[in-house]
């Protein structure tokens, strides 16, 4: 039984006073408690969404951070820091840190591996890009990433893993994967994870869908079998948008 996981990711919107005011208003309407709902702010962001959500199910997590846990790295925040100020989540490899600054396999691996040290719940995220689906290469690709992703793990540690499924071309662009495009991507993310770690642990491991994510998807894509959630961007930037998300999943 795998728990529904709703996710917003924030991207770079929101200052403090807009991040306190959304979860605010987020909370008015008190959140279904079958489901796990985290929201992703930026990390100046943190405190302020820490603050507003204590004593409710809101999970926080991070956008990023890096795999060393101190050091001289300008402008970088480690698990250790994340843990510390309360958070509970790390989004790892998302397309954008991939294309924009440089994510290669290899570092999302190492970031892969610091976040489970520290008891982070990872949210690692794979996904083709346009030209790739066009040119058949869509398997081979979330096939690299994934098991990339998860090298030197094994499957004792696997449990809080989520991978999400997110179309490069489906992000930010309105163009959501249709559900069966969808469910036979994670159906190629579950089979990798199976051939590497074992049967158990891909059938325990929720793997979420995010591109374009809105209210009027959500509960189309949630309700097939192989998606266990979704990573929500835009449609997550307002409280009521991303209320009727989490309520539209099944
Ligand atoms: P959109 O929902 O804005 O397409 O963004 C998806 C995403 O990148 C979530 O991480």
């Amino acid at each position: 039984m795998r728990i529904p996981l709703l996710a917003a990711n924030w991207k770079m919107y929101k200052t403090p006073a807009e991040a306190r005011s959304f979860v605010s208003t987020f909370l008015q309407s008190p959140p279904p408690p079958n489901k796990e709902i985290a929201i992703f702010p930026p990390a100046i962001d943190l405190p302020a969404v820490l603050d507003a959500a204590k004593g409710s199910v809101l999970h926080v997590g991070a956008q990023n951070m890096y795999f060393v846990d101190e050091g001289a790295f300008t402008g970088e925040i480690s698990a250790p820091m994340l843990v510390a100020a309360g958070a509970t989540h790390v989004l790892i490899g998302h397309s954008e840190r991939r294309q924009y600054f440089g994510e290669t396999d290899e570092l999302v691996n190492k970031k892969l591996l610091a976040a489970l040290r520290h008891k982070l719940v990872p949210i690692v995220c794979v996904g083709e890009h346009l030209d790739q689906r066009d040119n058949g290469e869509t398997d081979a690709v979330l096939r690299r990433q994934t098991s990339r992703a998860l090298e030197n793990i094994d499957a004792a540690e696997v449990a809080p893993i989520v991978i999400a499924y997110e179309p490069v071309w489906a992000i930010g662009t309105g163009k959501t994967a249709t559900p069966e495009i969808a469910a036979e991507a994670h159906a190629v993310i579950r089979h990798e994870v199976a051939q590497l770690l074992g049967r158990p642990a891909s059938e325990a491991m929720r793997i979420l869908y995010g591109g374009s994510v809105k209210p009027d998807n959500a509960a189309q894509l949630c309700a097939q079998p192989e998606i266990d959630g979704a990573l929500v961007g835009g449609a997550s930037l307002d409280p009521v948008s991303f209320g009727k998300i989490v309520a539209a999943a099944p």
